[in-house]
Formats: structure tokens, C-alpha cells, sequence
């Protein structure tokens, strides 16, 4: 048994959490369930990354004190993570004091790569990052992101030399020793890194008051990113325990557009601590709305919570790891997901369920004395993290059964005597059905668990649809 060290990006809580915010989640959770069933041990870290002055003007603008608005919008993300079903051990908020405190010392261990410079140029308090010369005349001066002009700053920080560990990172990356995913990713982060500066990693207290303190130094306040990569190994206790047992991370779930301070600037914090770097670091793509990014003001932000009440939580983790790619930006759009559900998870799963278990236990057929193993094409994606095309092989299956019973007729073997005939077709076809059950279960949590009640010795139809049509 292998232990493994799971990881998703905390989302800032300046707002309820929208679809986008599922794919970390949906993905996590599906390798961390496919590591158990493997026989691993899982730690598995989510949580809500709360400080910066993004979240500190939305509190302001509501005019609701900041800390009270951060404690009911983590709320909403935990409570959100628990209705997908996620099976996590570890929730995590940044403005926990005990982060707080071990975010001070990591800094005063990193001291040594940390020097105090004036910082002028550009930042985007969308993104909440500073913004090179170079950038700012690609964009126009303006956030692609976000639709508003770059902030000019002039001010005094503290820097951490990444000069210090460049050469480092990019031996890492280039030699798999962090492997990026989606490879093609792993160029971008290469160029990335060739034009990085050193990072201002604070700012005044008078520009940024919601954070954690740096310490020894009253004027100044951690810059966000800072305080949020920490929380992967504050989480387990460094540096007050050893966390060994756990870190590097297995693997570490995050979007495209915050790879690179994945790739890069956590890198070199980790390496600034004499840590270990994490193993994988999986990139999934956007998730888009009617074809376009989510944004309030187009109007297109879809609430997972309503996703998740149409057809409850399969449905949802069926969508979203089946038909939005895991590398790709997709689309969702309520037509696509209604589609999926009816064509795909009624039709071809549902009533599959419910047509052979009536068949079994009409002929008296019982589930017993079958070995199921995971079929190594499946496994091989899996371990790849290619999620979507290891739901599409388990699927392929499910439509092969179908098509057997189709062209095998089990029926007519009843109707016609041929018992011993249709004995052994009826316990391969519940063999099959079962060993996809088997490779379903990280990606279905709720209907493999049915399934696997349904088939358990003597063999008994439900007596209601497993996906109900509306
Ligand atoms: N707070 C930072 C992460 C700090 S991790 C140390 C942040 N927060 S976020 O709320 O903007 O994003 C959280 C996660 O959700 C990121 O992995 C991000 O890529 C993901 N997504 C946000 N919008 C998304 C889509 N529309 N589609 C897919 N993922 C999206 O970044």
C-alpha cells in the first residue's frame, strides 16, 4: 500500500462557487477513489484561500465585515464539496490561525532569498498578480481576464529571488521530475520561467491590510499567493511536524490559468524550504459557459447547486468528467447535460441495470464466484490521469453489453430450454456488467454503490429507475 498526498487549488471566496469550481473537485476526488480501490492510502486536501484585496473590496462593497463574509462564503464551498460527493480528509482555510502562524515561519525560513526593493509597475487585483512591462503592452494596459485597466504601483516589498532556483525549476520540468500535464503545457511553463523576475511577495499594510502579517516587519502584509501555496504543507502541519509521511504530493489539481504559480513560484518556495516537489501537476481546461467564459456580467454564471439538484450528484460527476474534457476547455451548456443524462446515463447505464437484473432474476441467475479485476487499458489512462478517456473505455463496455444481450437474446435461450446456454450467457454478461461497475466507481460514487447492492448474490431488480426521466 502506497500513501498518497492529493491536492486542489482553494478557491478565493469572494463569491458563491460557480461550475468552474467543480473541476478541481471532480477531478480529485475520481483519482483519489481510484487510488483506494487500488488498495492506496489518500490524504486529501481542499479548502478556501480567503485573504488579498480582491475578497477585502467585495466585503467592503457589500459593506459586510470581512470576516463574516469569508465565514459564510467558505461555508458555501464546503458545503458545495460535500453535496459532490468528495471524499476529502483535510479542509483548509487561509485565515485559520494556525496557518497563519506556520505562513511566518515559512518565511522566516526563506529569509535568505528574501530582499526588500521598490516595486513599480503594473498589478491586476482580478488576477491578483504583478504584471510585466511586456504584458501589459500585449493586453492594451487592459486584464483580458477581468475587462479592467492594470493598477499603476509604486511601492516598497519584499522580493523573493527566484533567480535563486531557475535553474533548478527548469531541470525539474524539463526532466518529468514534476511532470506537468497536459504535456504540451510544459513548453508554455518553459517560457514562462525564461522571463520570470523575482516576485514581489508583499505589499504595504497601507495597500493590503486583509492577510497575514509579515513577520518582524509591521509595515508590510504577505502578497496573497504566498500565504495560499503555503496551505498544501501548512495543512499537514509543517513545519511544526514532520511531513514526510505525505509530501511531495502524489499529484496537485489546478486550472490552466494558475498553473504558472504552480509551476513555477511554489517550485521555488518548496525549494527554498529544502522540500521535496510535488509529482504531478495536473492542468485541466476551462470550463465555459453557452461557449464563453463565465462572467457576471454576460450573465452566463451557472450555480453547480442547481446543476446538482436536476438529477443529483452522478449526473453532475457524469457530465463533468465524461463530456468536459479533462485537458480541454469545454462547454456546458443545460441542453448538452439534460442530453447526457437522458441519452446516456438513463438509456444506456439505467436501463441496461434494470434490464439484465429483471432477466437474472427471472431465470434465477445469482452473482456469485466472480472475480472482477480493473482492465489494464483502463488503468493505464487512469494512472495518466486521462479521466474523460477512461470514462469513454468503461463506456464503450456499457454499450457493448448492451449490444450483446441485443444479439444474444437471452430470452429466447429461456423461451427455447437452452438452460446451460443461457446460464453461462447470463453470468458473462453479469461479469461484464459488474467489472465496469467496477471501473465506474470513481467516477459515480452513488450509482456503482447501487449497482453493486443490486448484483450481490441473489440478483433483484430496483423498483425504481436508477436515472429517472423527468
Ligand atoms: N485562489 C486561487 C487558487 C490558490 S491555490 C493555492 C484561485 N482561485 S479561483 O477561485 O480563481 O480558482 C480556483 C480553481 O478553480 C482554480 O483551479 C481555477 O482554475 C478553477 N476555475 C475557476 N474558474 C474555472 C472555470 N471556468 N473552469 C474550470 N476551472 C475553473 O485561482
Amino acid at each position: 500500500m502506497m500513501k498518497k498526498y492529493l491536492t486542489t487549488a482553494i478557491p478565493y471566496v469572494n463569491g458563491a462557487p460557480h461550475i468552474g469550481h467543480a473541476m478541481d473537485y471532480c477531478l480529485a476526488d475520481t483519482y483519489a477513489r481510484y487510488q483506494r480501490l487500488i488498495g492506496n492510502e489518500v490524504r486529501f486536501q481542499v479548502g478556501t484561500d480567503e485573504h488579498g484585496n480582491k475578497i477585502f473590496a467585495k466585503a467592503k462593497e457589500l459593506n459586510i465585515p470581512v470576516q463574516e463574509y469569508v465565514d459564510a462564503n467558505s461555508d458555501k464551498f464546503k458545503e458545495f464539496i460535500k453535496k459532490l460527493g468528495v471524499e476529502y480528509t483535510d479542509f483548509i482555510r487561509t485565515t485559520d490561525e494556525s496557518h497563519e502562524k506556520r505562513c511566518q515561519e515559512i518565511w522566516r525560513k526563506l529569509k535568505d532569498h528574501i530582499y526588500s526593493a521598490k516595486y513599480e509597475g503594473w498589478y491586476c487585483t482580478g488576477c491578483e498578480r504583478f504584471i510585466t512591462e511586456k504584458e501589459y503592452e500585449e493586453n492594451g494596459g487592459i486584464c483580458p481576464d477581468h475587462q479592467k485597466p492594470y493598477e499603476r504601483l509604486a511601492e516598497e516589498n519584499y522580493y523573493y529571488r527566484l533567480a535563486d532556483f531557475k535553474e533548478q525549476i527548469r531541470k525539474a520540468i524539463e526532466s518529468d521530475e514534476i511532470l506537468i500535464l497536459p504535456e504540451f503545457r510544459k513548453k508554455e511553463v518553459l517560457k514562462l520561467l525564461d522571463d520570470a523576475p523575482d516576485v514581489s511577495i508583499s505589499r504595504p499594510r497601507a495597500q493590503l491590510t486583509w492577510g497575514v502579517p509579515v513577520p518582524d516587519d509591521d509595515s508590510q502584509v504577505m502578497y496573497v499567493w504566498m500565504d495560499a501555496l503555503s496551505n498544501y504543507i501548512t495543512v499537514l502541519g509543517y513545519p511544526d511536524e514532520d511531513i514526510s509521511d505525505w509530501w511531495p504530493a502524489a499529484a496537485e489539481f489546478v486550472g490552466k490559468d494558475i498553473l504558472r504559480f504552480h509551476a513555477i513560484l511554489w517550485p521555488a518556495i518548496l525549494l527554498g524550504l529544502g522540500l521535496p516537489l510535488p509529482k504531478v501537476l495536473v492542468s485541466h481546461g476551462m470550463v465555459l459557459s453557452n461557449g464563453q467564459k463565465m462572467s457576471k456580467s454576460i450573465g452566463n454564471v451557472i450555480d453547480p447547486v442547481e446543476v446538482l439538484g436536476r438529477h443529483g450528484v452522478d449526473a453532475f460527476r457524469y457530465f463533468f468528467l465524461r463530456h468536459i474534457d479533462t485537458f480541454a476547455d469545454s462547454d456546458f451548456t443545460w441542453e448538452k447535460f439534460e442530453d447526457a443524462y437522458n441519452n446516456e446515463l438513463a438509456n444506456d447505464l439505467g436501463n441496461l441495470v434494470q434490464r439484465l437484473a429483471t432477466l437474472a432474476h427471472k431465470n434465477g441467475i445469482r452473482a456469485e464466484g466472480i472475480e472482477i479485476s480493473l482492465p489494464e487499458e483502463y488503468r493505464e489512462l487512469m494512472d495518466k490521469f486521462e479521466f474523460s478517456r477512461a470514462f469513454d473505455y468503461a463506456w464503450e463496455k456499457v454499450n457493448a453489453i448492451n449490444r450483446r444481450i441485443d444479439d444474444e437474446k437471452p430470452w429466447s435461450l429461456a423461451k427455447n430450454g437452452e438452460t446451460e446456454k443461457l446460464n453461462s450467457v447470463m453470468k458473462s454478461l453479469v461479469a461484464e456488467l459488474l467489472e465496469v461497475n467496477e471501473m465506474l466507481k470513481p467516477f459515480l460514487p452513488n450509482a456503482t454503490s447501487k449497482i453493486s447492492e443490486i448484483f450481490a448474490g441473489e440478483i433483484v431488480p430496483p423498483e425504481t429507475p436508477l436515472f429517472p426521466k423527468n
